[in-house]
């Protein structure tokens, strides 16, 4: 079933993925690494319209880690300013500089680990999608979307764990970065918190919560 569900969601991913700009075309080899990070950072309490003018600002003034390690914090602080939780931009700069440091982006997700302001969700999405690695990718739509696929009875946050190990499961040895990604255009395309549309869902063959017929219970709510 684990093979199933991750064969199934990547030809839905090569024929549904979501053009965007920190995206390699299909086939192409993964984009670079400073644009994956840097995407995905933004993108932690932000919504993917609001990221993309941000994205490419961005990636025009400071195309590459040096650039971004160079430039003055103000600037970049400056340029950050409308995409809130500043944090962000100052562990963007401080990170920025550590790479610059060692020469290269780390390769794996322990050492990537160790970067200013990447948690256990940037580094191990920047070791799939940028470095071809085995990763578990777990944001909120990955929550929902595995919640559901197994429902989980347990709400969050006390469900994380059975989430990971789920993750886990389905995640497949090739082509984790695309796997990551298509859960999270699936949980922000079809198997969004209210509505659900299961009868367009690549992975309604698989899932319990379907089965069972209320989907949006999942994940479920903790009592007040
Ligand atoms: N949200 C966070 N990371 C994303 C990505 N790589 N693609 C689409 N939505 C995302
Ligand atoms: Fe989500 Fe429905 Fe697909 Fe299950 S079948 S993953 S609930 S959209």
């Amino acid at each position: 079933m684990a093979a199933s569900i991750s064969d199934t969601l990547l030809d839905w991913y090569d024929a549904h993925a979501r053009d965007l700009p920190w995206r390699a075309p299909p086939g192409a080899p993964p984009p670079d690494p400073y644009r994956v990070w840097l995407s995905e950072v933004m993108l932690q309490q932000t919504t993917v319209a609001a990221v993309k003018p941000y994205f490419e600002a961005f990636t025009s003034r400071w195309p590459d880690m040096q650039a971004l390690a160079a430039a003055p914090e103000e600037d970049v602080m400056a340029a950050w300013a409308g995409l809130g939780y500043y944090s962000r931009a100052r562990n963007l700069v401080k990170a920025a500089k550590a790479v610059a440091e060692l020469g290269a982006f780390p390769a794996d997700e322990e050492a990537l680990r160790k970067l200013p302001g990447l948690g256990a969700y940037t580094a191990a999405a920047v070791a799939a999608i940028a470095f071809g690695q085995r990763a578990v990718v777990v944001d909120a739509n990955v929550e929902r979307v595995v919640s559901r696929l197994f429902t989980i009875a347990d709400p969050l946050p006390g469900s994380r764990k059975e989430i990971r190990e789920r993750t886990d499961e389905i995640t497949p040895e090739e082509r984790a970065g695309d796997f990551a990604q298509a859960m999270m255009d699936l949980g922000s395309s079809l198997c969004t918190v209210r509505d659900p549309k299961c009868l367009l869902c690549p992975l309604s063959h698989a899932c319990a919560a379907r089965a069972e017929g209320e989907p949006a219970r999942y994940p479920v709510k903790a009592p007040k």
